[in-house]
Protein backbone atom coordinates (compact mmCIF):
# COMPACT_ATOMS: atom_id res chain seq x y z
CA UNK A 1 0.00 0.00 0.00
CA UNK A 2 3.10 2.30 1.14
CA UNK A 3 3.82 2.24 -3.00
CA UNK A 4 0.47 3.36 -3.99
CA UNK A 5 0.63 6.68 -1.90
CA UNK A 6 3.52 7.30 -4.50
CA UNK A 7 0.88 7.03 -7.21
CA UNK A 8 -2.77 8.52 -7.63
CA UNK A 9 -3.73 7.39 -10.57
CA UNK A 10 -4.71 4.64 -11.88
CA UNK A 11 -3.36 2.37 -15.32
CA UNK A 12 -4.91 3.19 -18.77
CA UNK A 13 -8.42 1.71 -18.95
CA UNK A 14 -7.68 0.44 -23.02
CA UNK A 15 -4.05 -0.62 -22.42
CA UNK A 16 -3.33 -0.70 -18.69
CA UNK A 17 -3.70 -4.54 -18.24
CA UNK A 18 0.09 -5.62 -17.23
CA UNK A 19 0.45 -1.65 -15.89
CA UNK A 20 0.38 -1.18 -12.65
CA UNK A 21 0.66 2.35 -11.83
CA UNK A 22 -0.57 5.11 -14.58
CA UNK A 23 1.90 7.46 -16.55
CA UNK A 24 4.31 10.47 -15.40
CA UNK A 25 2.44 13.75 -16.18
CA UNK A 26 5.29 14.61 -18.58
CA UNK A 27 4.68 10.65 -20.43
CA UNK A 28 1.23 11.80 -20.43
CA UNK A 29 2.15 14.99 -22.05
CA UNK A 30 4.25 13.57 -24.54
CA UNK A 31 1.85 10.79 -25.30
CA UNK A 32 -1.22 12.51 -25.98
CA UNK A 33 -2.28 13.39 -29.34
CA UNK A 34 -6.05 14.01 -28.56
CA UNK A 35 -5.18 17.94 -28.72
CA UNK A 36 -4.88 17.77 -32.23
CA UNK A 37 -6.40 14.11 -33.61
CA UNK A 38 -9.70 15.19 -32.30
CA UNK A 39 -10.05 16.83 -35.32
CA UNK A 40 -10.62 13.27 -36.64
CA UNK A 41 -13.96 12.37 -34.94
CA UNK A 42 -15.91 11.96 -37.99
CA UNK A 43 -13.40 9.51 -39.85
CA UNK A 44 -13.03 7.71 -36.56
CA UNK A 45 -16.57 7.14 -36.01
CA UNK A 46 -17.55 6.54 -39.80
CA UNK A 47 -14.35 3.67 -40.03
CA UNK A 48 -15.35 1.83 -36.98
CA UNK A 49 -19.25 1.45 -37.88
CA UNK A 50 -17.77 0.20 -41.02
CA UNK A 51 -15.78 -2.22 -38.87
CA UNK A 52 -18.37 -2.95 -36.30
CA UNK A 53 -21.00 -3.76 -39.37
CA UNK A 54 -18.84 -6.22 -41.32
CA UNK A 55 -17.46 -8.00 -37.72
CA UNK A 56 -21.47 -8.70 -37.70
CA UNK A 57 -22.01 -9.59 -41.19
CA UNK A 58 -19.18 -12.30 -40.82
CA UNK A 59 -20.51 -13.50 -37.60
CA UNK A 60 -17.53 -12.41 -35.21
CA UNK A 61 -19.84 -10.08 -33.09
CA UNK A 62 -23.66 -10.44 -32.87
CA UNK A 63 -25.91 -8.32 -34.65
CA UNK A 64 -27.43 -7.16 -31.45
CA UNK A 65 -24.07 -5.79 -30.41
CA UNK A 66 -23.50 -4.29 -33.48
CA UNK A 67 -26.84 -2.39 -33.52
CA UNK A 68 -25.70 -1.16 -30.10
CA UNK A 69 -22.57 0.02 -31.39
CA UNK A 70 -23.71 1.38 -33.70
CA UNK A 71 -26.38 3.59 -32.22
CA UNK A 72 -23.60 4.43 -29.55
CA UNK A 73 -20.98 5.67 -31.83
CA UNK A 74 -23.92 7.74 -33.47
CA UNK A 75 -24.70 9.67 -30.50
CA UNK A 76 -20.72 10.05 -30.00
CA UNK A 77 -20.96 11.28 -33.64
CA UNK A 78 -23.91 14.13 -32.46
CA UNK A 79 -22.32 14.99 -29.08
CA UNK A 80 -18.92 15.80 -30.49
CA UNK A 81 -20.56 18.04 -33.51
CA UNK A 82 -22.93 19.46 -31.33
CA UNK A 83 -19.80 20.72 -28.54
CA UNK A 84 -21.24 18.38 -25.87
CA UNK A 85 -17.91 15.74 -25.57
CA UNK A 86 -15.58 16.26 -22.75
CA UNK A 87 -11.94 14.89 -24.86
CA UNK A 88 -9.60 14.16 -21.73
CA UNK A 89 -6.29 13.48 -22.18
CA UNK A 90 -5.40 11.01 -20.44
CA UNK A 91 -7.39 8.51 -22.67
CA UNK A 92 -5.09 10.05 -25.02
CA UNK A 93 -6.32 10.15 -28.51
CA UNK A 94 -9.35 10.30 -30.78
CA UNK A 95 -9.34 6.37 -30.81
CA UNK A 96 -9.64 5.92 -27.31
CA UNK A 97 -11.77 9.06 -26.34
CA UNK A 98 -14.52 7.59 -28.77
CA UNK A 99 -14.01 4.23 -27.47
CA UNK A 100 -14.20 4.75 -23.57
CA UNK A 101 -17.12 7.06 -24.02
CA UNK A 102 -18.58 4.08 -26.57
CA UNK A 103 -18.52 1.31 -22.92
CA UNK A 104 -19.88 4.40 -21.15
CA UNK A 105 -23.20 5.08 -23.35
CA UNK A 106 -23.73 1.01 -23.99
CA UNK A 107 -22.01 -0.89 -21.70
CA UNK A 108 -19.50 -4.20 -22.25
CA UNK A 109 -21.12 -4.52 -25.96
CA UNK A 110 -18.52 -1.48 -26.55
CA UNK A 111 -15.55 -3.89 -25.82
CA UNK A 112 -16.04 -6.09 -28.88
CA UNK A 113 -15.45 -3.55 -31.83
CA UNK A 114 -11.71 -3.66 -31.34
CA UNK A 115 -11.67 -6.91 -32.37
CA UNK A 116 -9.79 -7.52 -35.41
CA UNK A 117 -8.34 -4.10 -35.43
CA UNK A 118 -5.40 -2.03 -33.70
CA UNK A 119 -4.55 1.47 -33.29
CA UNK A 120 -2.49 1.13 -35.42
CA UNK A 121 -4.85 0.49 -39.06
CA UNK A 122 -7.40 2.61 -37.06
CA UNK A 123 -5.31 5.82 -36.85
CA UNK A 124 -3.53 4.91 -40.74
CA UNK A 125 -7.50 4.72 -41.66
CA UNK A 126 -9.03 8.14 -40.03
CA UNK A 127 -5.93 9.74 -41.53
CA UNK A 128 -5.85 8.55 -44.40
CA UNK A 129 -9.68 9.40 -45.07
CA UNK A 130 -9.32 13.00 -44.13
CA UNK A 131 -6.33 13.43 -46.44
CA UNK A 132 -8.71 11.95 -49.44
CA UNK A 133 -11.49 14.93 -48.27
CA UNK A 134 -8.55 17.28 -48.45
CA UNK A 135 -7.84 16.26 -51.50
CA UNK A 136 -10.87 16.19 -53.20
CA UNK A 137 -11.76 19.73 -51.47
CA UNK A 138 -8.46 20.96 -53.06
CA UNK A 139 -9.18 20.05 -56.07
CA UNK A 140 -12.27 22.00 -56.06
CA UNK A 141 -10.27 25.31 -54.93
CA UNK A 142 -8.02 24.65 -57.80
CA UNK A 143 -10.77 24.75 -60.14
CA UNK A 144 -11.85 27.63 -58.45
CA UNK A 145 -8.74 29.84 -59.01
CA UNK A 146 -8.71 27.89 -62.68
CA UNK A 147 -12.11 29.52 -63.48
CA UNK A 148 -10.76 32.94 -61.96
CA UNK A 149 -7.48 33.13 -64.44
CA UNK A 150 -9.48 31.98 -67.49
CA UNK A 151 -12.37 34.56 -66.63
CA UNK A 152 -9.11 36.96 -66.82
CA UNK A 153 -7.66 35.81 -69.38
CA UNK A 154 -10.37 35.76 -71.77
CA UNK A 155 -11.34 39.58 -70.55
CA UNK A 156 -7.63 40.41 -71.41
CA UNK A 157 -6.72 38.09 -74.45
CA UNK A 158 -5.69 41.15 -76.12
CA UNK A 159 -4.15 43.73 -73.66
CA UNK A 160 -0.78 43.77 -74.34
CA UNK A 161 1.82 43.83 -71.55
CA UNK A 162 5.91 43.28 -71.43
CA UNK A 163 6.79 39.74 -70.69
CA UNK A 164 9.93 39.33 -68.66
CA UNK A 165 12.74 37.10 -68.37
CA UNK A 166 14.90 38.08 -65.80
CA UNK A 167 12.26 40.71 -64.80
CA UNK A 168 14.15 42.82 -68.00
CA UNK A 169 11.40 43.47 -70.20
CA UNK A 170 11.93 40.64 -73.14
CA UNK A 171 9.18 41.01 -75.73
CA UNK A 172 5.29 41.88 -76.16
CA UNK A 173 2.90 39.12 -75.03
CA UNK A 174 -0.58 39.40 -73.80
CA UNK A 175 -1.90 39.87 -70.33
CA UNK A 176 -4.37 36.71 -70.91
CA UNK A 177 -1.78 35.15 -72.05
CA UNK A 178 0.25 35.27 -68.68
CA UNK A 179 -2.67 34.41 -66.91
CA UNK A 180 -3.02 31.20 -69.23
CA UNK A 181 0.27 30.35 -67.36
CA UNK A 182 -0.91 30.37 -64.57
CA UNK A 183 -4.47 28.23 -65.61
CA UNK A 184 -1.11 25.34 -66.54
CA UNK A 185 0.59 25.50 -63.33
CA UNK A 186 -2.65 25.05 -61.29
CA UNK A 187 -3.88 22.42 -63.82
CA UNK A 188 -0.88 20.27 -63.09
CA UNK A 189 -1.25 20.76 -59.50
CA UNK A 190 -4.60 19.83 -60.00
CA UNK A 191 -3.66 16.95 -61.81
CA UNK A 192 -1.26 15.82 -59.48
CA UNK A 193 -3.98 16.19 -56.64
CA UNK A 194 -6.37 13.48 -58.78
CA UNK A 195 -2.96 10.69 -59.09
CA UNK A 196 -2.66 11.47 -55.14
CA UNK A 197 -6.08 10.01 -54.96
CA UNK A 198 -5.86 7.50 -57.08
CA UNK A 199 -2.82 6.53 -55.09
CA UNK A 200 -4.46 6.53 -51.73
CA UNK A 201 -7.60 4.96 -52.37
CA UNK A 202 -7.02 1.87 -50.79
CA UNK A 203 -7.97 0.75 -46.81
CA UNK A 204 -5.70 0.32 -44.35
CA UNK A 205 -8.69 -0.94 -42.04
CA UNK A 206 -8.26 -4.66 -40.85
CA UNK A 207 -4.31 -4.51 -41.35
CA UNK A 208 -4.55 -4.95 -37.51
CA UNK A 209 -1.59 -4.40 -35.25
CA UNK A 210 0.36 -4.89 -38.58
CA UNK A 211 0.45 -8.89 -39.26
CA UNK A 212 -3.11 -9.18 -40.19
CA UNK A 213 -5.45 -10.97 -38.09
CA UNK A 214 -7.14 -14.68 -37.36
CA UNK A 215 -10.59 -13.77 -37.27
CA UNK A 216 -12.49 -14.34 -40.42
CA UNK A 217 -12.90 -10.20 -41.48
CA UNK A 218 -13.71 -9.38 -45.08
CA UNK A 219 -11.88 -6.23 -45.88
CA UNK A 220 -13.46 -5.35 -48.95
CA UNK A 221 -16.51 -5.24 -47.70
CA UNK A 222 -15.14 -2.25 -45.38
CA UNK A 223 -12.99 -0.93 -48.16
CA UNK A 224 -16.18 -0.88 -50.39
CA UNK A 225 -18.07 0.37 -47.01
CA UNK A 226 -15.69 3.62 -46.83
CA UNK A 227 -15.52 4.39 -50.32
CA UNK A 228 -12.43 2.89 -51.13
CA UNK A 229 -11.31 1.35 -54.45
CA UNK A 230 -9.73 -1.44 -52.50
CA UNK A 231 -7.81 -2.91 -49.36
CA UNK A 232 -4.06 -2.31 -49.09
CA UNK A 233 -2.39 -6.06 -50.24
CA UNK A 234 0.43 -5.60 -47.28
CA UNK A 235 -0.28 -5.18 -43.52
CA UNK A 236 3.11 -4.30 -42.45
CA UNK A 237 3.52 -1.73 -45.28
CA UNK A 238 -0.42 -0.60 -44.62
CA UNK A 239 0.60 0.38 -40.61
CA UNK A 240 3.96 1.94 -41.56
CA UNK A 241 2.82 3.79 -44.44
CA UNK A 242 2.46 7.84 -44.62
CA UNK A 243 3.28 8.35 -48.47
CA UNK A 244 0.16 9.49 -48.52
CA UNK A 245 0.28 12.38 -46.32
CA UNK A 246 3.74 12.75 -47.68
CA UNK A 247 2.52 13.34 -51.35
CA UNK A 248 -0.34 15.71 -50.00
CA UNK A 249 2.68 18.03 -48.34
CA UNK A 250 4.65 17.77 -51.73
CA UNK A 251 1.24 18.49 -53.31
CA UNK A 252 0.98 21.60 -51.75
CA UNK A 253 4.35 22.73 -51.53
CA UNK A 254 4.60 22.71 -55.60
CA UNK A 255 1.39 24.53 -55.60
CA UNK A 256 2.17 26.80 -52.84
CA UNK A 257 5.06 27.52 -54.66
CA UNK A 258 3.10 28.58 -57.55
CA UNK A 259 0.93 30.49 -55.66
CA UNK A 260 4.23 32.64 -53.92
CA UNK A 261 5.48 33.38 -57.28
CA UNK A 262 1.65 34.84 -58.30
CA UNK A 263 2.01 36.69 -55.42
CA UNK A 264 5.22 38.09 -55.70
CA UNK A 265 3.84 39.31 -59.44
CA UNK A 266 1.02 40.91 -57.73
CA UNK A 267 3.25 42.69 -55.27
CA UNK A 268 5.26 43.72 -57.81
CA UNK A 269 2.31 44.83 -60.27
CA UNK A 270 0.61 46.91 -57.48
CA UNK A 271 3.88 48.90 -56.86
CA UNK A 272 3.42 52.40 -57.92
CA UNK A 273 6.08 52.10 -60.42
CA UNK A 274 4.40 49.29 -62.28
CA UNK A 275 1.24 50.16 -61.55
CA UNK A 276 -0.02 47.40 -63.41
CA UNK A 277 -2.62 46.21 -61.28
CA UNK A 278 -4.74 47.80 -58.34
CA UNK A 279 -5.77 45.67 -55.71
CA UNK A 280 -9.46 45.77 -54.52
CA UNK A 281 -9.86 47.61 -51.07
CA UNK A 282 -11.21 44.18 -49.68
CA UNK A 283 -7.52 42.34 -50.45
CA UNK A 284 -5.40 45.10 -49.19
CA UNK A 285 -4.75 47.01 -46.15
CA UNK A 286 -4.10 50.12 -45.00
CA UNK A 287 -0.69 51.46 -43.15
CA UNK A 288 -0.94 53.43 -40.26
CA UNK A 289 1.21 56.32 -40.41
CA UNK A 290 1.23 56.53 -44.20
CA UNK A 291 -2.23 57.98 -45.60
CA UNK A 292 -1.41 57.41 -49.12
CA UNK A 293 -0.21 53.25 -48.69
CA UNK A 294 -2.24 50.38 -49.95
CA UNK A 295 -0.30 47.44 -48.89
CA UNK A 296 -0.91 44.16 -50.67
CA UNK A 297 -0.83 42.08 -47.15
CA UNK A 298 -2.78 39.56 -48.91
CA UNK A 299 0.18 38.46 -51.13
CA UNK A 300 2.41 38.96 -49.11
CA UNK A 301 1.08 36.23 -46.72
CA UNK A 302 0.24 33.88 -49.59
CA UNK A 303 3.97 34.05 -50.17
CA UNK A 304 4.82 33.56 -46.62
CA UNK A 305 2.49 30.25 -45.96
CA UNK A 306 4.34 28.76 -48.51
CA UNK A 307 7.30 28.70 -46.29
CA UNK A 308 5.45 26.99 -43.62
CA UNK A 309 3.99 24.12 -45.91
CA UNK A 310 7.92 23.32 -47.08
CA UNK A 311 8.31 23.20 -43.53
CA UNK A 312 5.94 20.84 -43.16
CA UNK A 313 6.98 18.78 -46.03
CA UNK A 314 10.24 18.28 -44.29
CA UNK A 315 9.36 17.81 -41.01
CA UNK A 316 7.49 14.67 -41.89
CA UNK A 317 10.11 13.06 -44.14
CA UNK A 318 12.71 13.90 -41.46
CA UNK A 319 9.89 12.02 -39.04
CA UNK A 320 9.62 8.84 -41.10
CA UNK A 321 13.20 9.04 -42.42
CA UNK A 322 15.30 5.70 -40.81
CA UNK A 323 11.42 4.42 -38.92
CA UNK A 324 12.16 0.43 -39.05
CA UNK A 325 9.17 -1.33 -40.08
CA UNK A 326 6.23 -1.34 -38.82
CA UNK A 327 4.71 1.28 -36.91
CA UNK A 328 6.35 3.37 -34.43
CA UNK A 329 5.11 6.84 -31.95
CA UNK A 330 6.98 9.16 -34.12
CA UNK A 331 3.82 8.37 -36.63
CA UNK A 332 1.94 10.49 -34.27
CA UNK A 333 3.68 13.77 -35.72
CA UNK A 334 2.43 13.18 -38.88
CA UNK A 335 -1.13 14.57 -37.88
CA UNK A 336 -0.17 18.47 -37.05
CA UNK A 337 2.11 18.78 -40.53
CA UNK A 338 -0.60 17.77 -42.50
CA UNK A 339 -3.12 20.02 -41.12
CA UNK A 340 -1.25 23.19 -40.70
CA UNK A 341 -0.10 22.83 -43.94
CA UNK A 342 -3.81 21.94 -45.42
CA UNK A 343 -5.35 25.01 -43.26
CA UNK A 344 -2.35 27.35 -45.09
CA UNK A 345 -2.71 26.46 -48.34
CA UNK A 346 -6.77 26.49 -48.20
CA UNK A 347 -6.31 30.30 -47.56
CA UNK A 348 -3.84 30.94 -49.60
CA UNK A 349 -6.05 29.91 -52.56
CA UNK A 350 -9.04 31.10 -51.56
CA UNK A 351 -6.94 34.38 -51.02
CA UNK A 352 -5.63 34.55 -54.49
CA UNK A 353 -8.97 33.49 -56.12
CA UNK A 354 -10.65 36.51 -54.47
CA UNK A 355 -7.56 39.20 -55.21
CA UNK A 356 -7.63 37.57 -59.06
CA UNK A 357 -11.06 37.63 -59.12
CA UNK A 358 -11.47 41.36 -57.46
CA UNK A 359 -7.70 43.16 -59.02
CA UNK A 360 -8.31 46.11 -61.36
CA UNK A 361 -6.24 45.74 -64.66
CA UNK A 362 -4.54 48.96 -65.60
CA UNK A 363 -4.36 47.99 -69.63
CA UNK A 364 -3.34 51.47 -70.98
CA UNK A 365 -0.36 51.29 -67.95
CA UNK A 366 0.74 47.88 -69.31
CA UNK A 367 0.43 49.05 -72.72
CA UNK A 368 2.73 51.99 -72.66
CA UNK A 369 5.21 49.29 -70.52
CA UNK A 370 4.80 46.58 -73.20
CA UNK A 371 6.28 49.38 -75.84
CA UNK A 372 9.40 50.47 -74.26
CA UNK A 373 12.89 48.50 -73.80
CA UNK A 374 13.10 47.61 -76.88
CA UNK A 375 10.46 44.68 -76.98
CA UNK A 376 10.02 44.51 -80.27
CA UNK A 377 13.84 44.23 -81.41
CA UNK A 378 13.46 40.34 -82.24
CA UNK A 379 10.61 41.42 -84.49
CA UNK A 380 12.90 43.44 -86.61
CA UNK A 381 15.53 40.79 -86.39
CA UNK A 382 12.63 38.00 -87.51
CA UNK A 383 11.55 40.89 -90.51
CA UNK A 384 14.72 41.05 -91.67
CA UNK A 385 15.41 37.03 -91.67
CA UNK A 386 11.75 36.73 -93.55
CA UNK A 387 12.15 39.49 -96.11
CA UNK A 388 15.63 40.07 -96.42
CA UNK A 389 17.07 36.64 -96.27
CA UNK A 390 19.15 36.99 -93.77
CA UNK A 391 20.80 34.38 -91.49
CA UNK A 392 19.10 35.21 -88.09
CA UNK A 393 22.28 35.51 -86.26
CA UNK A 394 23.37 38.32 -88.62
CA UNK A 395 19.57 39.81 -88.50
CA UNK A 396 20.17 39.94 -84.40
CA UNK A 397 23.47 41.91 -85.13
CA UNK A 398 21.50 44.26 -87.23
CA UNK A 399 19.28 44.50 -84.86
CA UNK A 400 21.67 45.03 -82.09
CA UNK A 401 23.08 48.15 -83.33
CA UNK A 402 19.92 49.55 -84.55
CA UNK A 403 18.97 49.39 -81.09
CA UNK A 404 22.02 50.65 -79.83
CA UNK A 405 20.89 53.92 -82.27
CA UNK A 406 17.83 54.14 -80.79
CA UNK A 407 19.22 54.15 -77.25
CA UNK A 408 21.52 57.05 -78.34
CA UNK A 409 19.04 58.78 -79.61
CA UNK A 410 16.20 58.38 -76.83
CA UNK A 411 13.93 56.88 -78.96
CA UNK A 412 11.88 54.13 -80.15
CA UNK A 413 12.71 51.19 -82.88
CA UNK A 414 9.94 52.59 -84.43
CA UNK A 415 10.79 55.96 -84.14
CA UNK A 416 14.04 55.76 -85.98
CA UNK A 417 13.88 57.29 -89.90
CA UNK A 418 13.65 54.74 -92.51
CA UNK A 419 17.65 56.23 -93.51
CA UNK A 420 18.86 55.37 -89.91
CA UNK A 421 17.82 51.71 -90.41
CA UNK A 422 18.94 51.73 -94.47
CA UNK A 423 22.06 52.97 -92.93
CA UNK A 424 22.69 50.15 -90.91
CA UNK A 425 21.44 47.65 -93.20
CA UNK A 426 20.27 48.50 -96.98
CA UNK A 427 17.89 46.20 -97.54
CA UNK A 428 15.28 47.42 -94.82
CA UNK A 429 12.52 48.89 -96.80
CA UNK A 430 9.56 51.15 -94.47
CA UNK A 431 7.30 47.87 -94.68
CA UNK A 432 9.28 47.21 -91.53
CA UNK A 433 7.24 50.11 -89.37
CA UNK A 434 4.35 47.15 -89.83
CA UNK A 435 6.14 44.75 -87.11
CA UNK A 436 7.49 47.28 -84.79
CA UNK A 437 4.23 47.98 -83.01
CA UNK A 438 3.45 45.83 -79.98
CA UNK A 439 0.62 44.86 -81.30
CA UNK A 440 1.60 43.70 -84.79
CA UNK A 441 4.39 41.38 -83.03
CA UNK A 442 1.75 40.03 -80.32
CA UNK A 443 -0.45 38.99 -83.18
CA UNK A 444 2.41 37.60 -85.16
CA UNK A 445 3.41 34.68 -82.59
CA UNK A 446 0.49 32.31 -83.82
CA UNK A 447 2.74 29.30 -82.84
CA UNK A 448 0.88 26.75 -80.69
CA UNK A 449 1.03 28.01 -77.56
CA UNK A 450 1.97 31.22 -78.61
CA UNK A 451 1.00 34.78 -77.32
CA UNK A 452 -1.51 35.99 -80.37
CA UNK A 453 -4.68 36.59 -79.04
CA UNK A 454 -5.97 33.82 -81.52
CA UNK A 455 -3.91 31.23 -80.15
CA UNK A 456 -4.29 32.45 -76.77
CA UNK A 457 -8.26 31.99 -76.95
CA UNK A 458 -7.69 28.45 -78.38
CA UNK A 459 -6.40 27.84 -75.55
CA UNK A 460 -8.80 29.42 -73.16
CA UNK A 461 -11.58 27.38 -74.91
CA UNK A 462 -9.45 23.85 -74.23
CA UNK A 463 -9.45 24.99 -70.62
CA UNK A 464 -13.14 25.63 -70.39
CA UNK A 465 -14.11 22.30 -71.78
CA UNK A 466 -11.71 21.10 -69.06
CA UNK A 467 -12.53 22.97 -66.33
N1 LIG B 1 -2.39 8.28 -31.54
C1 LIG B 1 -1.67 7.31 -32.31
C2 LIG B 1 -1.19 7.99 -33.60
O1 LIG B 1 -1.63 9.04 -33.90
C3 LIG B 1 -2.57 6.17 -32.65
C4 LIG B 1 -1.87 4.88 -32.87
C5 LIG B 1 -1.30 4.37 -31.64
N2 LIG B 1 -0.78 3.07 -31.81
C6 LIG B 1 0.03 2.53 -30.88
N3 LIG B 1 0.46 1.35 -31.11
N4 LIG B 1 0.37 3.18 -29.80
O2 LIG B 1 -0.36 7.47 -34.30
Amino acid sequence: MADDTTDTKSSNQMWGGRFASGPDAIMEEINASIGFDKKLFAQDIRGSIAHATMLAHQGIISTDDKDKIVHGLNTILSEIESGNFEFSRQLEDIHMNVEARLATLIGPAAGRLHTARSRNDQVALDFRLWVKEELQKTEQMLTGLIAAFLDRAEEHAESVMPGFTHLQTAQPVTFGHHCMAYVEMFGRDRSRVRHAIEHLDESPIGAAALAGTGYPIDRHMTAKALGFREPTRNSIDTVSDRDFAIEFLSIAAIAGMHLSRLAEEIVIWSTPQFGFVRLSDAFSTGSSIMPQKKNPDAAELVRAKTGRINGSLVALLTIMKGLPLAYSKDMQEDKEQVFDAAESLELAIAAMTGMVRDMTVNTARMKAAAGSGYSTATDLADWLVREAGLPFRDAHHVTGRAVALAESKGCDLAELPLSDLQAIHAAITDKVYDVLTVEASVASRKSFGGTAPSEVRKQIAFWRARN
